[in-house]
């Protein structure tokens, strides 16, 4: 869906939205299709190039906010998909940072050497919980999938280290208050548009730009790395006007920043794995390269991974 096809639905301009966000275009999934399908195709992908099969599979982390049904968990769809019948599986709510919640939960299980082979995914179907009738939001959001495999290797390197952290006391700055036990859904929050996203956009921006600088800073203290020793940060792709106020702030020029935001929108949990992706298959990420990925979410959440690829 591009900026020209939301003209047609709401009172906006592809001026506007390049200029605020750097969103180009965004997919979205039709009717039928849901988080564990694109969760599904990723997770092929990534087991094809780390050259495994679903046997071998023993943990399944699944980030997500827009999972296929409230019960079961999406993971287990996938599980089923997968026929990854060895595999331990749990979905994550940690919103755009699911991804990164994900690869920490993962490497200290396989650190403490409980689970061999884990495969983490962050998918999300968030077209499906947009308002299409607020501008404020239904220009940002976008679908999508991403997935990693991790495993121990005695290689040194792989990853260096993780950082998280979560404000649940900001929580309402980004929500969809309708549908739980809190306000489950009835005849009036259908129609009111309390079932969608809803977000205070520029407190969340102010909120973004901390978080992202405190994830990254903390990180390279904790690892005793400097910015200038980060080959490519891959920041969550929610505006690329946070994305360059991060790299500014920690000191990183933008030709060691992925972005991929024009393409793809905001697209939470997926974000991070979908651009990594692009990164590793178009060789802007070679082996030994220092890797820093950072994500801020609803919640708030945020975090940090340093990798050594
Ligand atoms: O995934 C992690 C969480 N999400 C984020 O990190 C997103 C954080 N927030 C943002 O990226 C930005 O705040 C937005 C892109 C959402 C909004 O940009 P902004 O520069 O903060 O704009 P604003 O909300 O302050 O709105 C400025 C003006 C307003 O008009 P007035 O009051 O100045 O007349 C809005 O009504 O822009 C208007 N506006 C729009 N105009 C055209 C808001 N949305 C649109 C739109 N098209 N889609």
């Amino acid at each position: 869906m591009t900026n020209a096809d939301l003209e047609k639905m709401v009172e906006t301009s592809d001026e506007w939205i390049t200029a605020r966000t750097g969103i180009k275009e965004r997919r979205i999934a039709p009717d039928g299709l849901a988080a564990s399908d694109y969760a599904h195709e990723a997770s092929l992908k990534a087991m094809e190039m780390a050259g495994i099969s679903a046997d071998d599979l023993d943990l399944i982390i699944l980030g997500t906010v827009t999972p296929d049904a409230p019960l079961p968990s999406t993971a287990c769809i996938l599980q089923d998909k997968l026929k990854a019948k060895n595999a331990a599986v749990v979905d994550i709510v940690a919103a755009c940072s699911g991804f990164i919640y994900g690869l920490e939960y993962a490497k200290a299980i396989i650190q403490n050497g409980q689970k061999e082979k884990a495969l983490v995914i962050g998918v999300e179907t968030l077209s499906k919980i947009v308002n299409w009738k607020d501008r404020n939001t239904c220009v940002l959001f976008g679908d999508g999938a991403g997935a990693a495999v991790l495993a121990p290797s005695d290689t040194p390197g792989g990853i260096l280290a993780t950082y998280t952290k979560a404000d649940g006391s900001l929580a309402r700055l980004l929500q969809v208050p309708a549908g739980g036990g809190r306000l489950p859904l009835n005849t009036d929050n259908i129609g009111n548009g309390d079932r969608f996203i809803q977000m205070q956009g520029p407190e969340v921006f102010k909120s973004a730009v901390r978080a992202m600088e405190e994830a990254a800073v903390s990180i390279l203290k904790q690892s005793g790395t400097k910015s200038g020793d980060i080959d490519l940060m891959i920041p969550h792709q929610a505006n690329i006007r946070i994305i360059e106020a991060t790299a500014k702030r920690i000191k990183l020029p933008m030709d060691r920043v992925f972005v991929n935001i024009h393409k793809y929108g905001n697209t939470s949990a997926a974000s991070v794995p979908i651009a990594l992706d692009e990164a590793v298959r178009s060789n802007r990420i070679r082996p030994g390269d220092k890797i820093m990925m950072v994500s801020f979410g609803a919640g708030f959440t945020w975090g940090s991974v340093l990798v050594e690829w």
